[in-house]
This record gives C-alpha cells, structure tokens and sequence, in this order.
C-alpha cells in the first residue's frame, strides 16, 4: 500500500455558485453502544469447551458471546459494505476506489463482503443499486452519488433502512447535512474542498509572474476554461476559485470559453482543438477541472503546434500518474494532488466508527496538494 504521508503545501481555501459561460459544518452523531473489540467477545466453540458446561450453558454462553459481537459491531470480517460510484470509467474515481477496496481489506473486512457498483452516471441506475443493497441488508454503505441534489433522497430511504451511510467525493448541500446532524443520523460526508484545488490552480499561474503568463503583453490574461460536470461542486468550485486567484493576485484577465467537458478526456480535447482552432494565440491559459481533461487539452495544444510553458499554459487537477509526468516534462504546468489514499482511508475509517457504535463528525475534510516540477516527482513515487 503507498504512502499518503505528503509535504504538506497548504493553500487557503475560501462562496459563490457559477454556470458555465465566461463571466462568469459538522457535529457530532450518535453512538449505540461501547466499542469493545470482538476479540473479546468469544465465538460460541471457544466457551463451550468439553470439560465445562452441560449444552444448554453452553448455549447460553453462545447467545452472550453473539450479543457481545453485536453490541460491539461485530467483527469487520462479516460485515457487508456496499459501495456506489457514479461512474467506474472516470480515472480519478477508479483510483479512489480501488484504493478503498483495498483498505477496506487491510482493516479487516472480507472481500467478498465488499460489493463495489457502478452507477453509471446514471441516477436512476444507482438509485436502484442503493435499493439492491438495503434489500441485502448491508451493514455499512459508502455512496459517491451520481446527483448530489439526489442525497436527500437517498438518505431518507438509507436511513429508514437503519444502515450507517457515508457519502464520497460528491457533496451534498449544506442544507441536508444540516439535516443528519438535527437528526442525529448516522451519515457523513468525506472529501476535499474544491474552492482550495481550484485558487491551487490560479495560484499556480500567479506565481508564474504576469509578464511570463500575458504572452501578447495586453496587460490582461486571456484563458478559456474546460468544466467537469456544472452538477458537481466540484467543477463549479475549481471555475470559480482558479480564475479568483489572479484576480486576487490584482490580474486583469478575459475569458474567451468556458465550456463543459464532463471530466473526459476526449471532450476536452474536442472543446480546446476548436478553441485554439477559433482564439488561435490569443488563448494564454488553459484551465481545466481535472487531470483527465488536461490531457485531452494537451493533445489539442500539441496538435494545433503550441507549446505548454513557452506559448501557452495549462492546468488540472488530480494529480493522475501520466500529468504528473508531464508536468515534470514541462509539458504541463502543474496539477493539483486530489489525495485519494487520505480520502477513502477516510471513508472507510468512518465506516467501521459507525459499525463500532461510535460518532462521525458530519463532514471529514482533506487538503489538496500544490503539484508543480518543484516536488511532482515525490509525488508521483507515492502514487504509482
Ligand atoms: C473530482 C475529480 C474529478 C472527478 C470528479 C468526480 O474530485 O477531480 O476528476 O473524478 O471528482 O466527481
């Protein structure tokens, strides 16, 4: 398993909401019982020895050790998660959730109690798995929705269910985990603020110096942006904040397109190849919500015969083994890390608090980390 252990490079993080086009809490939960470990609770055979009780003490002895286990959660290794990711073929969450199956394992839990599914990036596809898994009767569910306006849904039928549920890299509004703490519910978002990724990005930028960045010497920087999904906060965050971090910086800056490219590869490189087709060297900084997206940008930069770091400047955000690469190549000017080793270990940290009995905070946070040729290197070790 790699290390999460990072030098940590902290940005402040910072409101607002964005559509695309240019222009543009926590407390603390119940606990049922004490935590006491399993171990402890010994299994039926280990007390009805031979030379002790007659077989209904020994019975007895086996009801007390099943409700000692019950009380104290169990052991991990009978317990059945359920995972729902809103899309298996998406790189970052790929990472993610291989990362917390295989956590999952080294904590204890079975394997085949570990059902991952895949939601498809379709709500209703998921909506359905959710409602395979409270049929099954998991004991813990982990849920990356596909909508995160679908979450007070899915938390009234999850909860109604009596199941312990913690939601992943997709965030609710603040209004419904206002709900699971008034409720005292059993629910918990892990993840990382996008306002931080995307100011990491302009700063990025800023930190490059005006006189490098504004190539046609306008006074101004001329960028377009490449948006995940507008349903994510995540893409809305990283729009917002990357740009807000030159303007800060006191930048001028003008956007020339801004438009939605799903967190995909191909999409992205279809979007930038017809903007460097229309704004030609006019177009000085590329941002683009994610990694996997910043790679399909770069194909279109080389095809149209730019060059990342002496015509033109790009950025994404995960941290993804093949940017890291090229922002060491200098092909890409940096990226921000999306540390999914902090966040499912995180997740799945929150699981087994709520099988144990125990309280989660509402929300369970996590940094991201600056990537640029200065330490991509280390971080790309620990990743790969
Ligand atoms: C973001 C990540 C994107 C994509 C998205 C899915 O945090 O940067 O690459 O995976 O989550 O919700």
């Amino acid at each position: 398993m790699k290390k999460k252990i990072i030098g940590v490079i902290l940005a402040t993080a910072m409101f607002a909401t964005l559509l695309t086009g240019c222009g543009g809490g926590s407390s603390e939960t119940t606990a049922n019982t004490d935590s006491a470990a399993t171990e402890d609770a010994a299994p039926a055979e280990d007390t009805a020895t031979e030379d002790a009780a007659p077989a209904e003490e020994a019975a007895d002895a086996a009801d007390a050790a099943a409700d000692a286990a019950d009380a104290a959660g169990g052991d991990l290794a009978d317990k059945k998660v359920g995972v729902c990711i809103y899309q298996f073929s998406d790189n970052f969450m790929t990472l993610f959730r291989t990362e917390l199956e295989n956590y999952l394992i080294e904590q204890g839990f079975a394997k085949e109690n570990i059902t991952i599914a895949d939601g498809q990036n379709d709500q209703a596809t998921q909506s359905g798995q959710i409602d395979n898994f409270i049929a099954d009767q998991v004991d813990v569910l982990i849920i990356n929705p596909v909508n995160s306006s679908s979450a007070e849904t899915i938390t009234d039928k999850v909860v109604e269910a009596g199941i312990p549920l913690v939601y992943i890299n997709r965030e609710p509004d603040a209004s419904e985990e206002q709900r699971w703490a008034d409720n005292g519910w059993n629910v918990t978002y892990v993840g990382c603020d996008a306002r931080q990724s995307g100011t990491m990005q302009g700063e990025m930028i800023v930190d490059l110096g005006l006189e490098a960045v504004d190539f046609n010497g306008d006074g101004k920087v001329q960028y377009i942006m490449v948006e995940g999904d507008p349903e994510n906060v995540d893409a809305q965050y990283r729009t917002e904040f990357s740009v807000k971090a030159l303007t800060d910086a006191g930048w001028e800056v003008e956007c020339l397109s801004d438009q939605v490219g799903n967190w995909q590869q191909d999409q992205a490189q279809s979007i930038v190849a017809n903007a460097l087709g229309q704004y030609g060297n006019d177009i000085e900084v590329v941002f683009c919500n994610n990694d996997a997206m910043a790679l399909g940008a770069l194909q279109a930069i080389e095809a149209a015969g730019r060059t990342v770091g002496t015509d033109i400047y790009l950025v994404g955000v995960d941290a993804l083994s093949e940017a890291l690469e090229d922002v060491i190549a200098g092909t890409m000017t940096g990226t921000v890390f999306n540390d999914h080793f902090s966040q499912s270990h995180s997740a799945a940290d929150a699981a087994i608090r709520f099988l144990k009995g125990e309280a989660n905070e509402y929300y369970i946070g996590c940094d991201y980390v600056k990537a640029t040729q200065a330490n991509a290197q280390e971080i790309l070790d620990m990743v790969k």
